[in-house]
């Protein structure tokens, strides 16, 4: 039980079932699993912001959003402590300690930062801030001493330079700080949810979501209308295709065999329905009326669950506050043991002083 878990997400809008399938469920999991000792989870504001930096108020609007779909989904304050990053300021100051680290053309391999560089224009001018939030990744992962980091692959190259930051600390100064691992999602459809237009990724600007905050009219109109299938399989009887089949995709990414038994008791599992709709003879309609039943299902007690808390806003906001003093205690004492190994502890240090006056005294 000398496992803590750390992750997080950046505020920049409603989180969506690509994330739940990515990491949130995974994170609810977790915490019920009693394997932990202790489970982080940090709305990244301070993160968000180095790409959003003219538009804080979109920011600070997210917070709330985003704790509650975090406590909706099951993430529960009295096992795990839900804080705002940019209210530990201890944060920063490991993040500037490491930056020594680390040397500019590292930064500049990260596969995650070089694409997210491109998609924003930002290849004439990088914001300082945006460039190293790698860095300021791995102090907040460090500064808990998390062992496992469940994340999307997107974030593996952040783990990665963590582990590097670790292992050059403690062998530089002394072994304070601990590598981490990622911990992915257990399959493929899980690990990157594709909009239900079947672009790659699910985006609010390609209106291609589905929220965890949706309604249920909502949800199905989404699945029922505009889910992308097969465009080739005009007829029931046509052989139907899977490879880019949003129905079928979603389906490797929510349903269980018991959804069947419930649902669509004519087929046993999953890949008895797909061989149905691939040999031909089943239909698209029939297909995503089950995909409907199966996300409601999951969908419901979160959408439920998200409702009462939005009863009593002022309670979010005071638990974001304890969690923060939380996390703000663990983080001061890494900060204090890495200061201490980095000979930065003056005053703490009789020794040195007492070292220091005999030195004078001579
Ligand atoms: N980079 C993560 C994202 O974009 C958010 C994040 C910030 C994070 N700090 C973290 C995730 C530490 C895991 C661990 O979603």
């Amino acid at each position: 039980m000398d496992k803590i878990i750390l992750t997080g997400d950046r505020p920049t809008g409603r989180l969506h079932i690509g994330h739940y399938v990515g990491s949130l469920r995974r994170r609810v999991e977790l915490q019920n699993s009693g394997e932990y000792k202790k489970t982080f989870i940090m709305i990244a504001d301070a993160q968000a912001l180095t790409d959003n930096i003219e538009n804080p108020e979109k920011i600070r609007q997210n917070i709330i959003e985003v704790a509650l779909d975090y406590l909706a989904c099951g993430l529960d304050p009295a096992k795990s402590t839900l804080f705002i990053q940019s209210q530990i300021p201890e944060l920063c100051e490991l993040t500037f300690y490491y930056m020594d680290l680390v040397t500019v053309s590292r930064l500049q391999r990260n596969p995650t930062v070089k694409s997210e560089i491109q998609m924003r224009n930002f290849e004439a001018s990088i914001p300082v801030g945006f460039f190293t939030y790698p860095i300021s990744q791995a102090a907040d992962i460090t500064a808990f001493k998390a062992t496992t980091v469940p994340v999307g692959d997107d974030q593996l190259p952040m783990i990665e330079q963590t582990k590097e930051i670790v292992h050059k600390f403690n062998s530089v100064y002394k072994p304070v700080l601990v590598e981490p691992k990622a911990l992915l999602p257990s399959n493929d459809a899980c690990m990157r949810l594709p909009g239900v237009d079947g672009k790659a990724k699910m985006s609010k600007s390609l209106g291609n979501c589905i929220y965890l905050a949706d309604s249920a009219d909502d949800v199905s109109n989404t699945i029922l209308r505009k889910m992308y299938t097969d465009p080739q399989h005009l007829r029931v009887e046509d052989p139907g295709h899977l490879e880019g089949n949003m129905v079928f995709t979603y389906l490797d990414a929510f349903c269980k065999e018991e959804h069947f038994e419930r649902y669509l008791p004519e087929y046993a599992n999953l890949d008895e329905l797909k061989g149905h709709y691939t040999r031909g003879g089943l239909g698209d309609m029939k297909v995503k009326r089950f995909l409907n039943s199966v996300l409601q299902e999951e969908l419901e007690p979160i959408r439920q669950r998200r409702k009462e808390w939005e009863k009593d806003i002022p309670a979010i906001y005071e638990i974001l506050k304890k969690g923060s003093e939380t996390a703000r205690e663990v983080a001061a004492q890494t900060l204090s043991e890495v200061k201490s190994a980095m000979r930065i502890n003056y005053f703490e240090d009789e020794e040195l002083i007492r070292a220091q006056a005999a030195k004078y005294e001579a």
